[in-house]
């Protein structure tokens, strides 16, 4: 197994190994990679649904997603999909999976099943280097701080997806969402500090409300998007990314008009976050 950088400050990519085999030491070592630079980029994978889900239980676990469509025969994955004819994408903004459960997802395994012909990668961006990247006083005003998170305001019946073309592909617009985290958390599994907020799903700093927060959100949210502190996955036949939701955020990209874009999605189980 052989690892690559894609930039600097997160992702790599790994070459040497075919997921459909991935077990022990192999697996451990993709894990390891995976929580320290948030996302691998696996290429040429011979990957079934069948597949995806037996490495899917392997790496830990599942949580079916309550709000994407699901695949006809195999309803542990999650369709990522954008026909040809619409406008609105899912994922086109950044954020981190899950936000707003209680016991957030670990992360996903994104497999590409349907490309455009260009267009339609996929940013993320670490958000250890992040953290590590704000001034001493930014860290300490935010030490100690939790915020709320919750998905209602995007997928309720009136929500931001609803008043979209993706509105009528998506389930579970009545389901109430909400969680508080840290600002700032320890990887579960590497100890490394992350900051935990999104654009998608935090919404105020407790004991705050949204105006007041949004000020000090918004300096957090600038150094996550550094630009050192991203990098940018391009898809082809055959790729496979894993991503860590406490290590990155992500942000599908909508550049491809006219065309559609189609991944299975598996979501892995995760564990509580603690400061
Ligand atoms: C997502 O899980 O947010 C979708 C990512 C993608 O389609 O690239």
């Amino acid at each position: 197994m052989q690892i690559t950088q894609l930039a600097p400050n997160v992702g790599v990519e790994i070459a040497g190994l075919q997921l459909a085999e991935a077990e022990g030491d192999e697996l451990e070592a993709l894990k390891q990679a995976v929580y320290t630079h948030g996302v691998a980029v696996l290429r040429d994978q011979q990957f079934s649904p069948e597949d995806h889900i037996a490495f899917a239980r392997r790496w830990g676990g599942i949580d079916i997603n309550n709000y994407f469509p699901l695949e006809d025969e195999h309803p542990e994955i999650a369709v990522v999909r954008k026909k040809a004819d619409q406008q609105t994408n899912i994922g086109g903004a950044w954020h981190t999976d899950h936000s707003y459960d209680q016991v957030p997802a670990m992360g996903s395994i994104l497999v590409a099943r349907v490309l455009p012909p260009s267009g339609g990668d996929t940013m993320f961006a670490h958000m250890g280097a992040a953290y590590d990247a704000l001034p001493q006083d930014l860290r300490d005003e935010i030490e100690g701080l939790e915020a709320f998170h919750t998905a209602d305001h995007v997928y309720a019946p009136d929500g931001i997806y609803a008043q979209t073309d993706m509105g009528k592909e998506l389930r579970g617009q009545e389901l109430k969402t909400g969680a508080v985290h840290p600002i700032v958390i320890r990887h579960p599994r590497t100890g490394r500090k992350l900051l935990y907020v999104n654009y998608a799903f935090t919404i105020n700093i407790v004991g705050q409300t949204r105006e007041e927060s949004l000020p000090l959100l918004q300096r957090l949210y600038d150094a996550a998007l550094l630009a050192d502190n991203q990098c940018r996955v391009a898809w082809q036949p055959g790729t496979v990314a894993i991503w860590d939701n406490r290590t990155t955020w992500h942000n599908a990209l909508n550049d491809y008009p006219g065309y559609a874009r189609e991944m299975h999605r598996i979501t892995l189980s995760g564990e509580a976050l603690a400061a």
